[in-house]
């Protein structure tokens, strides 16, 4: 869910609407705004996306400088305008935005019927306006201090009372939250996009902090309730590096982002073929003598771990364990002092992922975070972090970080491999090396967008496919299936090569489409015979492969064939006719790319 407040001396409608709007990504199931004028608070909430919302308001709201507003993800109760937020206490005098989960929400809400609270709504946010209720006399922030106690969860909210028709109170546990500071006006955002067009000049709220959001200034609150001078930093991205234009939706143009991605990832890392983390402070001693490392993430960035276990096994020679961070957490995992947890995440902020890192702190294992997110939470209770530095991700499908993911994975690879002597120093000068050139290789395949268009043109039609390869080029099919189903609803599962055999090859039949990835010239081989067994079943095989990769290409009906790159490097460069395939496909098929069915861009709940 995404959160939005501001107070000051604009009309607070139009800068809700434009905050929800760059908040969308994080859920979009229905939308809300709650504006204090005219001595009352005017509520508007649609099921849908923001634009039923904006619809439905239709000029008819009445003035106000003070409000707050709510894209939503549904997690307690269906996606309906009733459940919709804001959400108001029985005298419509407060209004309460929430993102996250309050578990004890159920007892709570008991006891409030109890004491004759009414209830409109199945969700759980509900309680917190009743609450402050139960507490306000006049002052909105002491009301809020009473009520957070109260509450067991993880969450951010911000909240609004007609008797104080300038301020906001937000209050951030867990789930994220910013200040945006502007002149005689001010923010609060789950997000920095969000108030980007207004101000640059924003903070991160730490955990168990309140702000009092006031015109004339902000004031923070610790959790013992002392103020505290925060730190302001200025956002260097520009306002346009979060929109779109001139691109038709988000994720074609951070597809295209990507030559820039890869070198700003790579930048001040490498040094002709000298790689270095400045300002990572992981002991030597201590990376040369881990016996084995673990890797842990969700989705997309869980498929980069995989590629990052591949690269440090192959190098580094220790055993990596790579997981999906649900499944890490809940199985007792056998680390501790002396171990060494990477956790991946994109927005720095996926409650599984969140969790994992916990669960190895509390174990005594050191964790380094990989994230795009400065000031998010993964960053912030990781021992060390290092940054994809990718820029805003705002559609909902995984591209840009993913690549600037494993390009820090080859990265990290490369030095520890060097730092332990572990690989022959040839290969590694010749990976590093390598590296720079990838953004132009990615350039060239990118220059190839309108032959990739129409072969995933042609196949609007699919209802299910299969991704095929062996070793990275496994990690890589997993990571093509993922774009295909996520973003165009084609059933794609990816297989290692290999396995088909032993089940999957039942399902192939004349016809049944399979995309083949080889570009690893020592499995060649082995993949062509892999085709062979697949075409002898009558599918329709598309291949995605080496320049030279002739005995490939003789196989298959169709192939892409990517620029020469090395073998441990081509996984940057064998995703992108993937997302350009899916994001195709998808437009092929209407749908709606950015922001796919039942999907959030940030998953803060478990
Ligand atoms: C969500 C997104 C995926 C993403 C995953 C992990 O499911 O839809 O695209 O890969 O979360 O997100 P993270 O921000 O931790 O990388």
């Amino acid at each position: 869910c995404g959160i939005i407040g501001y107070t000051g001396k604009q009309e607070a409608l139009p800068l809700l609407i434009a905050g929800l709007k760059r908040l969308e990504y994080r859920g979009y199931d229905s939308a809300g705004v709650a504006v204090i004028g005219e001595g009352r608070v005017a509520v508007c909430k649609k099921e849908g996306k923001i634009a039923v919302l904006e619809g439905a308001l239709n000029g008819n709201f009445p003035p106000g400088r003070t409000g707050i507003g709510h894209t939503r993800w549904a997690t307690h109760g269906a996606p309906t305008d009733a459940n919709a937020h804001p959400h108001l206490d029985c005298t419509g005098r407060l209004a309460v935005v929430h993102n996250g989960i309050i578990e004890n929400y159920l007892a709570l809400r008991e006891q409030l019927v109890a004491q004759g609270h009414r209830f409109v709504s199945e969700t759980d946010t509900e309680v917190i306006p009743h609450l402050l209720e139960e507490f306000y006399e006049g002052d909105l922030l002491s009301a809020v201090k009473r009520v957070i106690p109260l509450l067991r969860g993880s969450f951010a909210l911000a909240a609004v009372a007609v008797d104080e028709p300038t301020r906001v109170v937000a209050a951030r546990f867990d789930s994220p939250l910013i200040v945006g500071l502007g002149e005689d006006e001010n923010f609060v955002a789950s997000d920095i996009p969000a108030i980007l067009a207004a101000t640059r000049r924003t903070y991160v709220l730490d955990d168990g902090e309140i702000a009092d959001v006031r015109p004339e200034g902000v004031t923070v609150y610790d959790r013992n309730g002392s103020s505290r001078t925060k730190e302001v930093f200025v956002v260097n991205w520009d306002a346009a590096q979060a929109e779109k234009a001139p691109y038709p939706h988000f994720m074609l143009k951070e597809i295209h982002e990507q030559p820039q991605v890869i070198r700003e990832t790579l930048r001040g890392r490498i040094e002709g073929t000298e790689i270095a983390f400045p300002g990572l402070k992981l002991d030597p001693g201590f990376l040369k003598s881990l016996r084995r490392l673990y890797i842990t993430a969700c989705g997309t960035a869980y498929h980069a771990g995989l590629i990052g276990k591949m690269l440090i096994e192959r190098l580094v020679r220790i055993p990596v364990e790579a997981d999906i961070a649900s499944e890490f957490r809940y199985r007792d995992p056998l680390l501790g002092p002396g171990d060494l947890l990477v956790v991946v995440s994109q927005s720095g902020e996926t409650a599984d992922t969140l969790a994992a890192l916990r669960e190895a702190k509390a174990k005594g294992a050191t964790v380094l975070a990989i994230t795009n997110v400065v000031g998010s939470s993964v960053a912030r209770e990781a021992h060390e972090v290092l940054y994809t530095w990718a820029g805003p991700e705002i559609a909902v499908a995984s591209t840009k970080a993913y690549v600037a993911q494993v390009v820090l994975f080859t990265l990290l690879a490369v030095y520890l491999a060097r730092l332990r002597e572990s690989a022959p120093p040839e290969l590694l000068r010749e990976l590093a090396a390598g590296l720079p050139g990838l953004s132009e290789t990615v350039q060239a395949v990118l220059a190839r967008e309108e032959e990739i268009a129409a072969l995933a043109g042609a196949r609007k039609g699919w209802e299910h496919t299969f991704f095929i390869g062996r070793g990275l080029d496994w990690a890589v099919a997993c990571e093509g299936a993922l774009k295909l189903k996520e973003i165009s609803y084609i059933h794609a599962e990816a297989y290692a090569a290999g396995e088909l055999k032993h089940g999957t090859l039942a399902l192939v039949t004349e016809g049944v489409p399979v995309i083949a990835l080889a570009t690893q010239p020592a499995l060649w081989e082995k993949m062509q015979s892999n085709i062979r067994e697949v075409k002898a079943r009558g599918a329709d095989v598309l291949a995605v492969t080496g320049a030279k990769a002739a005995e490939i290409v003789a196989v298959a009906d169709e192939a892409i064939c990517l620029p020469p790159v090395h073998p441990l490097l081509a996984p940057v460069v064998a995703v992108v006719p993937l997302q350009l395939f899916a994001y195709y496909a998808a437009v092929a098929r209407g749908c709606d790319v950015d922001r796919p069915r039942n999907l959030a861009k940030s998953v803060t709940v478990e």
